[in-house]
């Protein structure tokens, strides 16, 4: 359904779906969610503050933002049953593999909030999947290194909860190290929603068939799961590492220009900013502030992403094409340093990004021409030909 909305004069667009979630201007490089921009919300907010903005349009009182955490933190746990799922899989189990089986299958665990024609269902459904998808991603890592699963706490909050779970071992205590959870909690802020991307359009699209809400996050997961979206983050700490020096980078920047070569670096461009992505410079900022504070700032990967981020900004070809660092380019530097593999780090995006695929799914079951259409085609293929028999082909 096309929609036109105005942000400023001279700005207009149409767009596929309307809404009131998040807007980006893509050539100022702004990003707005209920309209504050992302850097203030980076800097004075908190992740489940930011779910309850995303969630309901407004920031909330105190009250209403304790009520709300109450909420999230008494749905952590997953059904106990549901470990079986986990270790049907092989250990080499790529992470993201698991959170589309186990979340899929979350609809066959929690009838009671399928229902999408019932407010309330709709309502129960959200806080479990914002909830609970720490708890899969983090079993997730825990089952892939062969330890045990660390059971969520409600006295922690939500990046505590799943850096311990990630990180804890049944052995000894685990004291949360607070850098690391204010590192985590602005990561997850940074990726909660991103208007209408290849995830959200996902789930968009799968809750116009009227699919359960579990299914349609799935389909979300999946989807981000592409090096050319949420795989972004994995295949461009891999990709930092392989240029491993400095002198070599020249090598990768003539690789990215030329144009037989499909090779891109990971990282930068994005289909909708045509100047900076707001992300990467908070990002960029808390990199150098936990890597400092961890006492590894003199991390060598860190210093191949400043200068190769340097040498293509300086780079006609990369300025031309208006190609920048984004969301993914520092992020995974942070989330190693954190002590993660690549292979978690799309599925700390999934998590963040569960709250904005939430929001823009009841989004657009409140409208009521919620179909997001089917999309069609134009047909360039033959036309009315007569079948012929094999001996004769
Ligand atoms: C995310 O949609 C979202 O909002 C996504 C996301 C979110 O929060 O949900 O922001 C998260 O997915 C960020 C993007 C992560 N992906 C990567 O970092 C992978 C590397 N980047 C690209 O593959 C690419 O930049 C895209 C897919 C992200 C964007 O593609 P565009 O804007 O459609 O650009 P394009 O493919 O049309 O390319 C335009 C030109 C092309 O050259 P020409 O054909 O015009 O000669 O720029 C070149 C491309 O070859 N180009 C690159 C490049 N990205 C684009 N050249 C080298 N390196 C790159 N990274």
């Amino acid at each position: 359904r096309a929609g036109v909305f105005t942000y400023d004069p001279g700005f207009t667009s149409t767009a596929s779906c309307d809404s009131t979630i998040t807007f980006i201007d893509g050539g100022k490089g702004e990003l707005l969610h209920r309209g504050y921009p992302i850097d203030q919300l980076a800097g004075k907010s908190h992740y489940l503050e930011v779910c309850y903005l995303l969630l309901y349009g407004e920031l909330p009182s105190a009250a209403e933002l304790e009520k709300f955490e109450g909420l999230i933190t008494h749905h952590t746990m997953l059904h106990e049953q549901m470990q079986n799922f986990f270790r049907g899989f092989r250990r080499d189990a790529h992470p993201m593999a698991i959170m589309v089986g186990v979340v899929g299958a979350m609809s066959a665990f929690y009838h009671d909030s399928t229902d999408i024609s019932d407010a309330d269902q709709r309502e129960i459904a959200s806080h479990r999947l914002i909830a609970k998808m720490p708890t899969i991603a983090a079993w997730a890592y825990k089952y892939s290194i062969g330890q045990p699963f660390i059971y969520p706490r409600n006295d922690l909050d939500y990046a505590s909860n799943f850096l311990r779970m990630c990180f804890a071992v049944p052995a000894e205590d685990y004291e949360v190290n607070p850098i690391l959870s204010r590192a985590m909690d602005r990561i997850f802020t940074l990726h909660a929603d991103h208007e209408q991307n290849a995830s959200t359009s996902t789930v968009r699209l799968a809750s116009s068939s009227g699919a359960n809400p579990f299914a349609c996050i799935a389909a979300g997961i999946a989807c981000l799961w592409g090096p050319a979206h949420g795989g972004a983050n994995q295949a461009c700490l891999e990709m930092l590492k392989e240029i491993g020096t400095p002198d070599r980078i020249p090598e990768f920047i003539a690789r990215a220009k030329d144009k037989n070569d499909p090779y891109r670096l990971m990282g930068f461009g994005h289909r909708v900013y045509k100047n900076h992505d707001p992300r990467a410079t908070v990002m960029k900022q808390s990199a150098d502030e936990v890597l400092e504070l961890l006492g590894v700032d003199n991390n060598p990967i860190l210093q191949v992403a400043k200068e190769l981020e340097a040498a293509a900004l300086a780079d006609p070809y990369f300025a031309d094409k208006k190609l920048f660092p984004n969301v993914d380019f520092y992020s995974g530097i942070i989330l190693e340093a954190m002590g993660f593999p690549t292979s978690m780090f799309t599925p700390i995006f999934a998590v963040a990004r569960t709250v904005g695929w939430i929001s823009q799914w009841k989004e657009q079951l409140s409208d009521p021409q919620h179909k997001i259409g089917r999309p069609r085609q134009l047909y360039l293929g033959e036309v009315n030909r007569d079948y012929s028999d094999i001996e004769t082909r």
